[in-house]
């Protein structure tokens, strides 16, 4: 396999509207990541992916950009990214911006001008269809609930969008779009950036001319997945796509591609794949149902297991995978993949020693590193997240009462993972001087930054740890590159794995429950490289481990 400079890199997300605030107008801003990057230095991360900062009306935080050249106001100037580029450079970190291109804001020029004249030049950067006697063109419902067309008022034409009706699908199939778009990504990329995180690009296909498809729920739509599902040729769009663009610069990227067939991985995430890596959502999606949050099964630990097994198992030495827990779509991982009462600091680091050691490109979202947890939610009034507002309807539509529907949205709500970053006990976690734009988890008394670097045995410090290990000269080879292979996967509440590298083996083994257990393992321990929690107990090859204890340990070399 050729060696690319981003295989054995740490990334962290930056969601900016929470990361920290420096005006005081309540939400975060670039020049509030400037201020951080030494934090990020000491966490040791080295590609920082930003969630969009574009100029924005917001309607779906940022995801709708209204114009891809500018930076949004309330996130700082073109000088504070140039300069954030720049400083990051320094520190020999690379920037990822977010490559929003399945669609854009309906407050961008391009949509002003289609529906000004809707069969023009404008028009046909969107799908604009006819009406089918008074209905939309067909019955797809869109990702965030409703119908996916909008009527353009005074006519009888619809418009599509996948996601809200403020994000209007850019029609692919047009070159003039394509080349638009191209046009943009070189711009950004002459500006120094290291590559783009691709937000729903799985979505630039469409099974066309538009048609109904079988409804599945009692509103008489189809979710867009089922056509996505027969949708074919999306890899011409994405090979010129990186022909024009990525390829010349190098630039890592990272796709959010949600179920790519087994067959297809090596053409996404493959040596000549369209992208560096795509995202690993295998957890994310245990127990969904495709009816609606209400609907959705608890995560165990075995299940967890099995999901991160079979993943590796397909990706194999296929590509890389980018690892993450949480991101701004999802909870916060400790409380999706740690059984429910058992969130100690011993169990998060746990969860981060078993998906951060597994091949591929560890992705941190903010405030992992300090184990940052769901936030409480007492009415729907409190929520901002469109997703969430509308899985909240469809519970009740289902027959849930309003207690009950926002204890399932809770759960699942993109909100969790976007509450300010808690910077320190200080008023307002330190986040900002004014009125954060969304309220504050209240446990940044206890989880925050300040409190957690200045304790060795802090979440922030095991991070900080895993990351030097990954990185330490003698152990990144078996770390990025060595083979992955279960041990025991039977063992219930258990979960363990070999890094088998050319020198070395690394074993990484974890007890997921509180009670104490005694493992006969398979290899020998020649080294223990790092432990979480409590004592070392290891005899030969029968470990003890201790309630949600993960040992990391170097193992003798076997065939
Ligand atoms: C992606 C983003 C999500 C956004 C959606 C529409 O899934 O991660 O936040 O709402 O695309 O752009």
């Amino acid at each position: 396999m050729q060696k690319k400079w981003w295989h054995d890199k740490i990334a962290y997300q930056i969601y900016p509207k929470s990361f920290s605030d420096t005006d005081g107008d309540g939400i975060g801003d670039l020049r509030g990541i400037i201020n951080k990057l030494d934090y990020l230095q000491e966490l040791g991360v080295d590609i920082l992916w930003l969630s969009p900062i574009f100029c924005s009306p917001l309607a779906d935080q940022g995801y709708d950009i209204s114009d891809y050249y500018n930076i949004d106001p309330r996130f700082g100037t073109m000088e504070d990214m140039e300069e954030l580029i720049a400083k990051a450079r320094e520190k020999n970190m690379y920037i990822l911006m977010d490559l929003v291109v399945n669609h854009c804001s309906d407050e961008h020029i391009w949509f002003k001008e289609a529906l000004k004249d809707p069969d023009g030049r404008y028009g046909k950067y969107f799908y604009i269809e006819e009406g089918k006697n008074g209905n939309p063109p067909c019955n797809w419902r869109s990702y965030f609930g409703g119908s996916a067309w909008e009527k353009i008022s005074g006519t009888e034409k619809y418009y599509f969008h996948a996601f809200h009706k403020k994000q209007p699908d850019l029609n692919w199939e047009n070159p003039e779009v394509r080349q638009e778009i191209y046009k943009m990504i070189n711009w950004w990329l002459d500006k120094g950036l290291g590559g783009f995180r691709i937000d729903a690009i799985i979505n630039i296909k469409k099974v066309l001319p538009f048609k109904d498809y079988a409804p599945d729920r009692e509103d008489g739509m189809a979710s867009i997945k089922t056509m996505l599902k027969e949708a074919e040729g999306i890899g011409e769009f994405l090979s010129e796509m990186k022909r024009e663009t990525f390829e010349k610069y190098d630039a890592f990227t990272v796709g959010e591609v949600f179920d790519a067939k087994e067959e297809e991985l090596p053409l996404f995430f493959g040596e000549d794949g369209y992208f560096s890596s795509i995202f690993e959502f295998g957890p994310a999606l245990i127990g969904k149902s495709k009816d609606g949050w209400y609907d959705c099964k608890e995560v165990t630990v075995d299940k967890y297991k099995d999901t991160c097994f079979k993943s590796q198992k397909k990706a194999g030495k296929v590509g890389f995978w980018s690892n993450i827990i949480e991101n701004h779509d999802e909870p916060r991982g400790v409380n999706e993949f740690l059984p429910e009462g058992d969130l100690s600091e011993a169990g998060k680091k746990l969860l981060a020693a078993v998906y951060f050691l597994q091949k591929g490109i560890p992705f941190i979202y903010q405030g992992q590193e300090l184990g940052m947890e769901n936030t409480v939610f007492h009415s729907i009034e409190e929520v901002d997240d469109i997703s969430t507002k509308d899985e909240y309807q469809v519970a009740l539509d289902a027959g849930y009462s309003e207690e009950e529907a926002l204890r399932i949205v809770s759960k699942y709500s993109r909100d969790n993972a976007r509450t300010p970053f808690q910077w320190s006990d200080a008023e307002n976690a330190g986040f900002s001087s004014g009125k954060p734009w969304i309220s504050l988890n209240p446990n940044y008394s206890s989880i925050n930054a300040k409190e957690q670097t200045g304790r060795e045995d802090s979440v922030f410090h095991f991070y900080r740890k895993l990351i030097a290990l990954r990185k330490a000269e003698e152990y990144k080879e078996v770390f990025v590159y060595g083979e992955f292979v279960p041990v025991l996967p039977e063992k219930e509440n258990f979960m363990a794995y070999l890094r088998k590298g050319q020198e070395k083996t690394i074993l990484v083994a974890a007890n997921f429950q509180r009670e104490c257990v005694t493992i006969k393992l398979p290899v020998r321990c020649k080294k223990v490289l790092l432990n979480n929690d409590g004592e070392v107990k290891v005899q030969e090859s029968a470990v003890t481990f201790g309630g949600y204890q993960v040992l990391v340990m170097e193992v003798e070399q076997t065939e």
